[in-house]
């Protein structure tokens, strides 16, 4: 199998269990639940959950055990860029090729759709943490990527920094290994915690990593990507003042970066037995990607 093959095979199961989510989705009033959906369904890459079920694989865990923790994750993801698109933030029009959720909804109606996303998906953790303390140890590990030490404290620094003249390399480390980064390690390490914890810090370098490498992605994106394969705004960083490593080191600098990225997961994953071969080309699809 090829790895545009493997992709779809991760993405198929995974979409099939954030499809009966949806479907069961039946909370009122009816906007709550249409604005919810609208952004879960809009698409997306699905980097994280393919990632999570990936690493069950080299690792030889069941996939079925991730699968909640990966709908957790995406759950995160997806309120994450809805509160990230709000006027008051990136103030971006767009998202998944489709208009962001508050330019359908309205901000009110978006805030509450991104809380309902967070909300729901520690419903999800708590209800998998019944099935043994080392899924209380993937759920408290999620959580703590995606709070006020992880997810939130990047974004929250991302606005601090906006138009900031004095910002430097450490802060930019800040930003990226908080805002993006967290939400990668959790998929990577989530299979290693419900196994006993093969690999842990290896896996959990290996996702700051490609965190990073994503973010530099991101970024140069930004500037040289194209709306109609990307599914939001270009030019968006620059507009916004964003403190960025287009801004810090040019482009050449952030591409020569995300190479230097790239061989460090490569290296990282060497070092780990097992079917490495799709997560070699994950890295290389990861530092490709046009969306
Ligand atoms: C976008 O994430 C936000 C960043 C962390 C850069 P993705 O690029 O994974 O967005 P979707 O889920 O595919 O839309
Ligand atoms: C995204 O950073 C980080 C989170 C949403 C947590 P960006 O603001 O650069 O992401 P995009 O470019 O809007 O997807
Ligand atoms: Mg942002
Ligand atoms: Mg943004
Ligand atoms: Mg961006």
């Amino acid at each position: 199998m090829n790895f545009k093959e493997k992709y779809d095979e991760y993405l198929k199961e995974f979409n099939t269990a954030l499809e009966r989510f949806c479907e069961r989705l039946d909370c009122r009033p009816q906007i709550l639940c249409d604005s919810i959906k609208y952004s879960l369904m809009l698409g997306g890459k699905r980097v994280r959950p393919v990632l999570a079920l990936a690493v069950c694989d080299l690792l030889g865990v069941e996939r079925r055990k991730v699968i909640n923790f990966a709908l957790a994750v995406e759950l995160i993801h997806t309120y994450s860029l809805v509160h990230d698109d709000l006027p008051e933030m990136d103030n971006d029009d767009f998202r998944r090729g489709k208009p962001s959720n508050h330019k359908v909804f309205g901000v009110g109606n978006a805030v509450l759709a991104g809380d309902g996303l967070l909300n729901t998906a520690y419903s999800i953790l708590l209800k998998e943490c019944k099935k043994g303390v080392e899924y209380v140890s993937a759920a408290e590990f999620i959580c703590d990527c995606a709070g006020i030490y992880g997810m939130i404290a990047g974004q929250s620094a991302d606005l601090l920094h906006e138009n900031d003249e004095s910002c430097d390399e450490n802060t930019l480390n800040f930003i990226y290994e908080n805002k993006t980064a967290k939400l990668i390690i959790a998929p990577a390490v989530i299979p290693s915690i419900l196994s006993g914890g093969r690999c842990f810090s290896e896996l959990k370098t290996f996702g700051h990593d490609l965190g990073i490498l994503f973010q530099l992605t991101d970024d140069v994106l930004d500037v040289e990507g194209e709306f109609s394969q990307l599914g939001k705004s270009i030019g968006k960083d620059d507009a916004e003042g964003k403190y960025t490593s287009v801004g810090l080191y040019g482009l050449d600098g952030a591409k020569l970066r995300a190479d230097v990225m790239a061989e460090r997961c490569r290296t990282l994953l060497e070092g780990i037995d097992g079917d490495r071969e799709f997560l070699i080309e994950f890295v290389d699809y990861v530092r490709g990607r046009k969306k």
